[in-house]
């Protein structure tokens, strides 16, 4: 439903966007991650045909955003960042204006906005105007714009920024519900929403892609990915290193704590050898120790996160 193949784009002598490429399809939810200042928002804008690009191609359903805009714009529902509004305007007479604008008229237009009002909770809010609203209404009243005219492609900005944590929930269940339909895009710092929402993910650093898989790939980058952490009871932490060195595949065990009769130790995998917890577990029943805890670590988003876009090591090709 969206391709976007080597997009790029000049602001003067910046180069924002640097060649990125990839696609979207029905029933997936991107997340589009990078610091700040990456590049997600001008990808976003160039996407949904706000800004020209500089390079490359987007399409939409197959639809060029700059050959065909209003048959690919058609498709298309767009939260931009910030949320922009009519301040002057009821959060009733936004939605019906923006439903007009898509061609809604009548009847059409009044169940659009009802159903848009009812899907983002903002029946409390409908005929106040929307400068007394509060950050999450805004933002909401916003979100309704963009999914009035039931679009099969969404392109979300940060869509839960400035929400309170049970808005932010409501906000994800929504796009993770729309996702079994939609083709969507999802711009966000918060990594904790790439695994709550996202099926797939793409980093973004100064204008480069640096990532493109799935979560739990990109966990799998992370270092401490595969390390074995164990605790075992009534045993000194001198004895549980010298039995868990020299195991095959394995970096020297590191005492992580040693209290109370319970030691905990960490083994980093040195390859993708799966078995090291198996092996581990091998050592300490053949010492006839009590294992208190024995697991693999996933790898944490937040460490390949930084291992990706951290300049000095910054692993540009991987992708
Ligand atoms: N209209 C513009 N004119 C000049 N530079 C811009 C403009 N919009 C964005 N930029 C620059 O492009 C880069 C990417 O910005 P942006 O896409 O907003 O990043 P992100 O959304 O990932 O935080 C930044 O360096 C930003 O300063
Ligand atoms: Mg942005």
């Amino acid at each position: 439903m969206i391709e976007a193949q080597h997009i790029s784009k000049w602001f003067g002598p910046i180069l924002a966007v640097d060649d990125v490429s990839f696609t979207v399809e029905r029933g997936d939810v991107l997340g589009f991650l990078g610091p700040n200042g990456a590049g997600k928002s001008t990808s976003m804008r160039m996407i949904t045909g706000f800004l020209p690009l500089s390079g490359g191609k987007v399409t939409i359903g197959g639809h060029d955003i700059e050959t065909q805009p209003i048959a690919a714009k058609s498709l298309v529902g767009y939260l931009p960042e910030n949320a922009p509004g009519y301040p002057e305007m009821t959060v009733d007479s936004f939605l019906h204006f923006a439903a007009e604008i898509r061609g809604l008229r009548g009847r059409a237009a009044t169940e659009a906005v009802t159903r848009a009002i009812r899907t983002c909770f903002l029946e409390r809010v409908r005929y106040q105007t929307i400068e007394t609203l509060s950050k999450g209404y805004k933002h909401r009243t916003c979100f309704a714009q963009a999914i009035l005219h039931d679009p099969p492609v969404l392109v979300l900005d940060e869509p839960t920024d400035g929400l309170d944590p049970n808005q932010k929930y409501e906000v994800r269940q929504l796009i993770k519900e729309m996702g079994k339909t939609k083709a969507i895009i999802v711009s966000t710092h918060i990594l904790e929403e790439v695994d709550a929402i996202c099926s797939r993910l793409i980093i973004i650093d100064r204008g480069k892609l640096v990532f493109n898989g799935s979560p739990a790939e990109l966990r799998a980058r992370g270092s401490s990915s595969g390390t074995v952490v164990c605790r075992v009871l009534a045993v000194s932490a001198a004895e549980l290193v010298q039995a868990l060195s020299g195991l095959a595949g394995a970096g020297r065990p590191e005492v992580v704590r040693d209290q109370a009769g319970a030691v905990t130790v960490r083994v980093a995998a040195t390859g993708r050898d799966a078995s090291l917890a198996g092996r581990v577990r091998k050592v300490l029943a053949g010492k006839g120790w009590e294992i208190d805890e024995l697991h693999t670590d996933e790898g944490r988003l937040d460490e390949v996160f930084r291992e990706l876009t951290i300049p000095d090591t910054v692993q540009e090709g991987q992708s």
